[in-house]
């Protein structure tokens, strides 16, 4: 969806201001500096619809109600476990090995680009595309700075973020422009068609998501740049898979949840 985006500050917060335009910089957002000015008077005089707003100790947030921020989902519990000599079911089904390059075309709040970070180490690398420009910025913003307990060998979020290369696009674009066998895998989240998702975290996405269907002519670009596999996750039981010819899938016994794989012969 086309919207108009830009960030500005919190009202009466004249020291966020440099760090605004900065962070907005960063982003790739329009900055517009708030000057005391209501967020209705800004959008009319900037043309903007939809305000992300830096408030008070460097949080970003969606305006609405409630503002949309970002948070980690269960990439936490996720990496506690592999950090505890645990399995974790996407990367089994990805096959992973430490070193290899993954491109995520979905990325959304980012569980399961952090997760894949942690699984290829240092010397992997994950790049990570997003169509909304929205989720994309409260994505890059929030993992980059997230604190919390998880610190396994020095590592936490902020330090497997850097491990991501984040670009606002749509995925069709992206793999059009990359060489053959230039990813060891490429992997799809898209929104599910059908039926609600289990997960309060993803449907606060919706109203700002990209909800387009995969087509067959982008599975088969996906896998002229893999190397390896293509990964889809879906519904278990999906129709997808069958009209997306998926070869085979994993999965969906004991999760609502399935990945589809082509593997490259
Ligand atoms: C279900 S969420 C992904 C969740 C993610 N795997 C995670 O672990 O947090 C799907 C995301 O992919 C984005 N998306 C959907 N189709 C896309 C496409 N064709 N290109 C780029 N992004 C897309 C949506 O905007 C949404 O943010």
């Amino acid at each position: 969806m086309d919207i108009q985006i830009g960030l500005t500050t919190a009202r009466n917060r004249p020291e966020l201001e440099i760090y605004g335009a900065a962070l907005a910089a960063s982003l790739s957002v329009p900055y517009v500096p708030r000057d005391q000015r209501g967020l209705g008077k800004l959008k009319k005089a900037y043309g903007v619809q939809l305000f992300l707003i830096l408030k008070e100790g460097g949080m970003l947030e969606l305006e609405g109600d409630p503002p949309l921020r970002w948070h980690p989902g269960m990439a936490l519990p996720r990496l506690r476990l592999l950090a505890n000599g645990g399995k974790d079911a996407l990367l089994e089904a990805m096959g992973l090995r430490p070193g290899d390059h993954v491109l995520d075309c979905t990325m959304g709040f980012g569980s399961d680009a952090l997760v894949a970070a942690y699984g290829v180490g240092k010397t992997g690398r994950i790049v990570a595309l997003e169509a909304s420009p929205v989720i994309a910025a409260l994505s890059q913003h929030g993992m980059g700075r997230y604190n919390d307990v998880f610190d396994y060998y020095g590592m936490n979020l902020p330090a497997l973020a850097e491990r991501l290369q984040i670009f606002t696009c749509q995925a069709a674009d992206f793999l059009r422009r990359q060489p053959d066998g230039s990813y060891d895998i490429v992997y799809f989240d898209p929104m599910f068609q059908k039926g609600i998702r289990h997960s309060s975290g993803i449907n606060a996405l919706r109203p700002y998501a990209c909800d387009k269907s995969l087509t067959l002519s982008l599975i088969r670009e996906a896998l002229r740049v893999a190397r390896r596999r293509v990964l889809l996750k879906e519904r278990a039981g999906s129709e997808e898979f069958r009209r997306l010819q998926c070869a085979r899938s994993v999965g969906g016994k004991h999760s609502t949840v399935a990945y589809g794989i082509w593997d490259k012969t």
